[in-house]
């Protein structure tokens, strides 16, 4: 290499600096705070020069507020944290650095409006696949004729509203096993696919594998059904399950009896949850109640948010889930048909398979 060759720079993705000058705060506070920030750059790799994602941590003398400190700011967002902790810090890690939402409660100062930040580094630099303006320019001046007719607006052109931040799925898998956060969910199957039911005893199985205190309401199923999965729960034991239909609705003779029926599911399913007697409650085909209004679904919903113990996982099934217990749900999967052995080929339900 020349020596007359200039120096090459490394790219990084985000700048942070934390003041030590010691009027805001002890010196020894700023300099714990980019220890424990380092620590965590190299926890999750965004201290490797090869990383587009880089970031690089500085301690920095005074950054001109001298109060409310140590006072982190974070580039090329310019969001200013004041009064960090170490708690805070790691929030900030995750949520601002990793996740990529600033933590609003401790900024105190935004070079920019809120949601027009200039994108972060990598994002500008598409080394995230994505297109920016003057690529799209350039393809769109190929496809018409030929690179030729690229103009200079098009090369020069700096991407208007530049993506937001989209941390790698390994990146929020090793977020959320560093907060460790647990949460009782709300999961629901819908749509009008095969398998709604099914996929909850999927769970079921794996929560009884797991010495998990179970309970199954099936809403509309005949009680006196005797389907394959209630017999297998009874030969697993401690799996608590109750019907509460007489069928299903379009095989009911009697509406009046079904709404009733349902309501009264209802009633047995709200004694359940707060019981405290559960981990795990499925509420099988408990949207139909809610689509045809024999319950009031934002009622329900109001009535879960109060009531439904925080570590309590509760899965609902039905066709048709409406959208109060969609937005309420951690976890909605929507089963679509793509093929059916009954429509075509004429194979009826199998014991054992469908039920
Ligand atoms: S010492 Fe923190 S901003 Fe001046």
């Amino acid at each position: 290499m020349s020596e007359t060759m200039p120096p090459s720079s490394r790219a990084y993705g985000r700048h942070v600096f934390i003041c030590i000058h010691g009027n805001c705060a002890e010196p020894e506070a700023g300099e714990r705070l980019h220890r424990r920030f380092s620590e965590l750059n190299r926890e999750y790799g965004l201290n490797k020069l090869s990383n587009p994602e880089r970031v690089k941590c500085s301690m920095a003398d005074c950054l001109g507020i001298c109060s409310g400190g140590p006072v982190v700011v974070v580039y090329p967002e310019g969001i200013w944290y004041h009064h960090m902790d170490e708690a805070k810090l790691e929030r900030i890690y995750q949520e601002h650095i990793l996740g990529g939402q600033p933590v609003e409660e401790f900024i105190f100062h935004r070079l920019y409006p809120a949601g027009q930040e200039p994108g972060y580094a990598p994002e500008v630099r598409g080394e995230r696949g994505r297109e920016d303006a003057r690529t799209r320019g350039e393809k769109e001046a190929k496809k018409q004729g030929g690179e030729e007719q690229v103009n200079e607006t098009n090369r020069t052109a700096q991407p208007s509203n530049p993506p937001a931040f989209q941390p790698s799925a390994e990146a929020v898998r090793t977020a959320a096993r560093r907060a460790k956060k647990k949460k009782g969910l709300v999961i629901v199957n819908t749509g009008n696919g095969k398998g709604k039911t099914t996929a909850a005893l999927g769970v079921m199985t794996r929560a009884w594998g797991r010495k998990m205190r179970i309970g199954v309401l099936q809403f509309l199923k005949n009680e006196n059904a005797r389907f394959g999965e209630i017999k297998a729960a009874e030969q697993m034991g401690s799996i608590d399950w109750i019907s509460t239909g007489d069928g299903w609705t379009w095989t009911s003779h009697d509406m009046d009896e079904t709404e009733a029926r349902a309501r009264h599911g209802w009633q047995i399913a709200q004694e359940r949850i707060i019981s405290g007697n559960y981990n795990l409650l499925i509420l099988d085909e408990f949207t139909y109640p809610l689509h045809y209004g024999w319950l009031d679904s934002a009622a329900v919903i109001e009535w879960l948010k109060a009531n439904k113990p925080p570590m309590l996982h509760l899965i609902i099934t039905g066709r048709y889930a409406p959208q109060v217990l969609i937005d309420y749900a951690d976890l909605v999967t929507e089963m679509r048909e793509i093929k059916h052995p009954l429509k075509g080929q004429g194979i009826r339900a199998q014991a054992g398979i469908e039920y």
